[in-house]
């Protein structure tokens, strides 16, 4: 190739990505060099477009927050007389149920997030605990209300025209039908180890994975529960009212009836996988020494995402398999 590509600054846009907001975060080593036009300006297209990821999402609540809490109960309690707590605070009625507690010789996230923080941080000389941020945003953080997001989806492909081929944008659907130990073989996802399959319905009548008592260490407002799937994080939905669920009703309709959660999707859905050099011994059941996080996943058939539940023979489930 001779050819030199021209990329004319009127018409070329410039996106940097900072997965694990190391430099272009507030305080960042790059921070510096792009503060100054760091944001896009869609009415001077001749300007150069940076975008950087915001600051981590914190890992546990800030003591802002903390006392923000503090002053909603303090004025929850106040008001107790006239109605209740929940109603005061818009806390979500939703109520997670846990599976059974972590053993001790189990290796959970924290460990994994740990060993990996400070094997970077001696390597790269950036503070550990600033790495693990970064993995939390990486592995759990789903972004601004994108689980609203992929619940509008289901209502818009829960009939005509969304699902005219047929295609199912549904994750709790998904979560529900295919079980944890067909999950890799059918569409290549990843089970989180600190998860276990359901042994009985919870209150809702959903038989979803659990997350093992003791492994959830972070806000679950900001970053969910883990549904099971790495990369698929479960959010109590606030729209959820008990008395009109209905299992059956979703299954039939999603529009018809508010979930008890809603889904979001992280960067590590697809780009975790199992470690080449230390594969685990069942692929339904890996421990976290078996999983790297960034390799990205060879065995990801993201299509079927959409369409697990297509008749085999169809065009579009040919289509979405394949990709
Ligand atoms: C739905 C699947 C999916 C999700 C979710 C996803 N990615 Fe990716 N990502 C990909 C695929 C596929 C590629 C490879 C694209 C290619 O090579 O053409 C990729 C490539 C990348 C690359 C380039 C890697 C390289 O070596 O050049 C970066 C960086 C990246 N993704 C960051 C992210 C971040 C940050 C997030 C979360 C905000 C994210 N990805 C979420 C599928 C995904």
């Amino acid at each position: 190739m001779t050819a030199k590509p021209i990329y004319g600054r009127v018409r070329t846009g410039l996106l940097f990505i900072d997965p694990h907001n190391d430099f272009l975060s507030e305080g960042g080593k790059l921070r510096p060099r792009v503060a100054t036009n760091s944001q896009p300006d869609m009415g001077q297209p001749h300007k150069e477009a940076l975008m950087y990821s915001k600051n981590s999402p914190q890992r546990r609540p800030t003591s802002a927050k903390l006392r923000r809490l503090f002053a909603i109960s303090v004025s929850s309690l106040a008001l107790l007389p006239m109605s209740t707590a929940s109603a005061q605070t818009g806390a979500s009625p939703v109520v997670y149920e846990f599976g059974r507690p972590a053993r001790a010789d189990e290796h959970t996230y924290d460990w994994y997030r740990r060993t990996h923080a400070e094997a970077a941080s001696a390597r790269y000389g950036i503070p550990a605990d600033v790495i693990g941020d970064g993995m939390d945003t990486w592995h759990w953080w789903v972004g601004v209300d994108n689980p609203g997001f992929w619940r509008e989806s289901t209502k818009a492909t829960s009939k005509s025209p969304g699902n005219l081929l047929g295609v199912k944008v549904d994750f709790l659907r998904l979560l529900l039908t295919v079980p944890r130990n067909k999950r890799f073989e059918l569409i290549g996802l990843i089970n989180d180890p600190d998860t276990v399959a359901a042994d009985k319905p919870d209150r809702y009548g959903l038989m979803l994975d659990r997350m093992k008592e003791g492994t959830l260490t972070w806000d679950a407002d900001t970053f969910g529960y883990s549904s099971g799937i790495i990369g698929l994080q479960l959010f109590a939905n606030k729209q959820f009212d008990p008395q009109k669920w209905s299992l059956a009703k979703y299954l039939e309709d999603p529009a018809s009836v508010e979930p008890p959660y809603n889904v979001g999707m992280t960067c590590a859905l697809c780009h975790v996988s199992f470690n080449p050099a230390r594969p685990p011994a069942s692929v339904h059941e890996p421990k976290w020494g078996n999983i790297v996080s960034n390799i990205g996943n060879q065995y990801f058939r993201e299509g079927n995402l959409f369409g697990s539940e297509m008749p085999h023979d169809s065009f579009i489930y040919q289509y979405l398999t394949i990709q």
